[in-house]
């Protein structure tokens, strides 16, 4: 698929989770989908943790944050180093990277041979959940279903941005887009269901609840 005709599908399936989770007592124009600074993200495709990063910290206060499967640990290390507590949940052990761009400065940032994260290198299971209040999955593989299964339990927040059905416990029925169904059970499930957009390559609609253990920034 071409990039005009892969947004085109993207607009499509983002329409379509929007009315999915339109809910009656939504009202948070933190998650306006609409971001007014499309200009600006039209140049930072790739920088799907700095993006992400910047999404997290202009609305939440910080809190205690597992990044589930989250690969090397920049998300994790941004996070940290924006004061929230972040742990990598992911049984890959990677170091992390050894610099990465800062998206409002433009200058390239090298992070020190000490510098670490906290990581727990083993698969997501439900029991690591509780010193969490807010779980992310960004293309997290075979943990979208459990991290909504006991952010309900827990009444703690998720941002996914699922990506595989692989190893998922259900798959979406024929016609139906593996991001719509997770969504579907999301709300299946109790939580009020955000669905938004970031500027970067690849599946960028992301799927946000509240719970009750985060909290939105003073508007
Ligand atoms: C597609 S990568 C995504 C990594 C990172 N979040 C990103 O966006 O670049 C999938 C990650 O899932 C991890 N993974 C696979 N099975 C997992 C599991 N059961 N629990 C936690 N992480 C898992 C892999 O080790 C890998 O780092």
């Amino acid at each position: 698929m071409n990039n005009h005709r892969n947004n085109e599908y993207g607009q499509e399936l983002f329409g379509k989770l929007e009315q999915l989770c339109d809910h009656p007592t939504k009202q948070h124009s933190s998650f306006n989908p609409h971001d007014t600074r499309v200009k600006e993200l039209r140049k930072m495709k790739k920088f799907r943790f700095q993006l992400l990063h910047r999404w997290l910290v202009e609305r939440f206060e910080p809190c205690r944050v597992a990044d589930i499967a989250g690969g090397k640990g920049l998300l994790a290390y941004l996070l940290q180093r924006s004061g929230w507590h972040s742990a990598v949940i992911d049984p890959v052990n990677q170091a992390l990277p050894h610099k990465y761009k800062d998206i409002s400065t433009g200058k390239r940032v090298k992070l020190s041979p000490t510098d670490r994260v906290h990581r727990i290198d083993r698969e997501f299971a439900t029991s690591m959940a509780y010193r969490f209040d807010l779980l992310i999955g960004m293309h997290a593989h075979a943990c979208n279903a459990m991290i909504i299964d006991i952010a309900s339990e827990l009444e703690c927040g998720f941002v996914l941005f699922p990506c595989c059905v692989i190893d998922e416990p259900f798959y979406p029925p024929l016609g139906v887009q593996w991001l719509e169904s997770v969504a579907s059970y999301a709300i299946y499930k109790g939580h009020v269901v955000y669905p938004f957009r970031l500027n970067f390559k690849g599946q960028n609609i992301g799927l946000c609840s509240i719970g009750k253990r985060c909290h939105l920034l003073e508007e």
